[in-house]
């Protein structure tokens, strides 16, 4: 465009010269706000046209409407009203003219066939606490774990916090041993697999696990198995005709616990907890409880479940990149849900089909990425990231060479206030794209205004968990990866109270929270594929880890003088300069 303008005019009059300041200034200014596009370049006028219109084109109408159909039934992966919504993602990205790709594998599942649970008092009374959510709702899966083994167990109940390594250690303290208890643990850090098995390591026969809070009711389904990826095809892909190991391996049965769990309502914890006589809880438990048991109240527990093998379903849309097809920018979602998944994960899912749609629209319009955009639509993530680890390892080689990055959004929408994770060299875009948002909850700020103001301040936490979809990609292909959210720590969480009423109620009324998640996602994914120069930032990921030396340093105290950091030290400053020369070349281009 700027070059069009020199050639008309040979002889710049006095007005045009003005023109052309004016010009200028207003190029300067756009690529103050897009440090990583260029004036000169009209490819990256485009880009910055096309970001305007993916902006502009945001609707909270349509991402709510996507919500609803997503969340009329519960869609539990391998069921059949599952295939519904696979056949309903699949009919949206094909009604966008999008090119779409389904992937099928056949993975080892497990759900509940019976289950009960009840408690007998001293006082000679027996109380069923009865396993259900809610008594009307028979579309919902009865609570369970995921993987439990079945079992039956008539034991004492003992209380042991959050069954953490340093909580049984207390119990042992007060004298209190758990062996042939069942034992009661309230939800913290620790995933429930990890709780189970401290459990059966304590002497313990059967595990309940309840989560507390003001707003929590029903029960927490989760998982209980270690690891991601189907049990059954450890490291490879769980292909039809592929190789599967038996279900007795010891390499299978090491993925699960020995001993049978089962999810506990608040109040049926409560109920048993206040009987507890025995030992008083250590005071840094902060609990109003008598004693922490064993009994004198009995449970009597029984869980029966299947676990079979069942065909899950990663739906893809494919947008081909005009100059780089081989490098891939991917945006991923899981769409399985325990129960009607408002939050949890189809939040995300109405936000994915949003950008597609908007995406879909900037073609129309004469878009094209420079690098190839997939959308990625996960099944069985509930059950420990099944769909996004089968396809990983299918593709290993692949992505470790072509994936220029993984943007994950699981529950989308919580509540307020916006929360991200991100490898380092993500950070600065990261901070970028979230000045060019609406914050969802003020008006006239941007989320990085809101996001700034907070306690934290702009804090980027690090994808060290192995709690969505990014695990695989970052920890086995090694991606480049982001996962975003609005709020945390929901009260429905995978209860059969996350529904679109919830959502509507609580999450999100007027889906401007939705609009912001999808704004940024989308954005960040157009940078990546769009921008002549990837916009990483290695010089973050440089301080990054020489924050975690100064750490693990820390952490050997006296035992420093044993090991040398000396080669850590010589390797992060290797890569320091590295990345200063790559930012020079980079901006030398500009
Ligand atoms: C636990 O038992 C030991 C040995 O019998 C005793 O010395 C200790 O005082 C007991 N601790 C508590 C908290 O009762
Ligand atoms: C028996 O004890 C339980 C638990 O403390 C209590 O909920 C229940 O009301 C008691 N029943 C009677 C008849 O006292
Ligand atoms: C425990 O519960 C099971 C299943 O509800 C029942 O069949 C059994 O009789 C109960 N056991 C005792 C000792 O009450
Ligand atoms: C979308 O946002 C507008 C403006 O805040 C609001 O009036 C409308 O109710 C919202 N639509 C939905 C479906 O929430």
């Amino acid at each position: 465009m700027v070059e069009t303008v020199w050639k008309a005019t040979s002889k710049p009059s006095p007005l045009c010269t003005f023109l052309l300041l004016i010009i200028l200034c207003i190029l300067g200014f756009y690529s103050l706000h897009y440090p990583h596009s260029t004036v000169i370049n009209p490819n990256a006028q485009n880009a910055l046209r096309f970001r305007h219109i993916f902006l502009s084109s945001a609707s909270n109408y349509t991402i709510a409407s996507y919500l609803r159909i997503l969340t009329l039934h519960p869609h539990l992966a391998g069921t059949a009203p599952s295939l519904a919504i696979v056949n309903y993602v699949v009919a949206q990205f094909k009604s966008l003219h999008l090119q779409t790709h389904t992937t099928q594998y056949k993975t080892l599942l497990s759900y509940p066939t019976h289950s009960s649970l009840s408690a007998h008092f001293t006082n000679g009374t027996v109380h069923d606490l009865s396993l259900s959510d809610s008594s009307d709702d028979v579309a919902v899966v009865r609570p369970y774990h995921a993987y439990s083994p079945s079992g039956t167990a008539f034991a004492k109940a003992v209380f042991v916090n959050y069954g953490r390594d340093v909580d049984f250690q207390a119990i042992k303290e007060l004298n209190v041993s758990v062996k042939g208890c069942i034992v009661i643990a309230r939800r913290g850090d620790l995933p429930r697999g990890i709780v189970v098995q401290k459990a059966e390591e304590n002497g313990a026969v059967a595990v309940l696990i309840y989560t507390e809070g003001e707003e929590v009711k029903g029960f927490e389904r989760g998982t209980v198995m270690s690891g991601v990826g189907d049990p059954l095809s450890p490291g490879w892909a769980a292909v039809d005709d592929g190789e599967s190991l038996e279900l007795e391996d010891a390499r299978v049965l090491k993925r699960f616990p020995k001993i049978p769990s089962m999810p506990l309502s608040v109040r049926a914890a409560q109920l048993i907890l206040n009987s507890l006589g025995g030992a008083p809880p250590p005071e840094k438990w902060r609990v109003d409880l008598r004693g922490v048991g064993p009994g004198p109240t009995i449970l009597n527990f029984t869980y029966q479940g299947e676990k079979k093998v069942g065909t899950i379903h990663n739906v893809f849309a494919i947008i081909r990149g005009s100059e780089e097809p081989d490098r891939y920018v991917l945006l991923g979602n899981h769409r399985d849900a325990w129960t009607y998944g408002a939050v949890d994960p189809n939040s995300g899912t109405a936000a994915l089909l949003d950008i597609a749609r908007r995406y879909a629209l900037m073609m129309r319009l004469g878009w094209q990425p420079r690098r190839t955009i997939i959308l990625c639509s996960w099944d069985a993530e509930e059950f420990g990231m099944i769909g996004s680890t089968e396809w990983v390892e299918q593709n290993l080689v692949n992505l470790g060479s072509k994936a220029v990055a993984y943007l994950n959004v699981d529950c989308a929408v919580q509540g307020p206030g916006f929360f991200v994770g991100a490898t380092p060299q993500l950070d600065s875009l990261l901070l970028e794209v979230t000045k060019k948002v609406k914050d969802p909850d003020s008006e006239g700020s941007t989320v990085y205004e809101k996001w700034a103001a907070t306690n934290a301040g702009t804090n980027i936490q690090r994808l060290s968990g192995v709690d969505s979809d990014f695990a695989p990609f970052v920890q086995h292909a090694g991606v480049p990866s982001i996962d975003i959210y609005y709020g945390r720590d929901f009260p429905v969480y995978h209860t059969a109270f996350d529904s679109y009423e919830w959502m509507t109620n609580n999450g999100d009324p007027l889906f401007h929270r939705h609009v912001a998640v999808a704004g940024i996602w989308g954005l960040v994914a157009l940078h990546l594929a769009d921008d002549s120069i990837l916009p990483f930032n290695y010089l973050s990921y440089a301080e990054q880890l020489q924050r975690y030396k100064v750490f693990l340093s820390n952490l050997l105290g006296e035992d420093k003088a044993k090991v040398s950091l000396h080669p850590l030290t010589t390797s992060i400053q290797e890569l320091v300069s590295a990345a200063k020369e790559a930012e020079d070349e980079a901006k030398s281009r500009y």
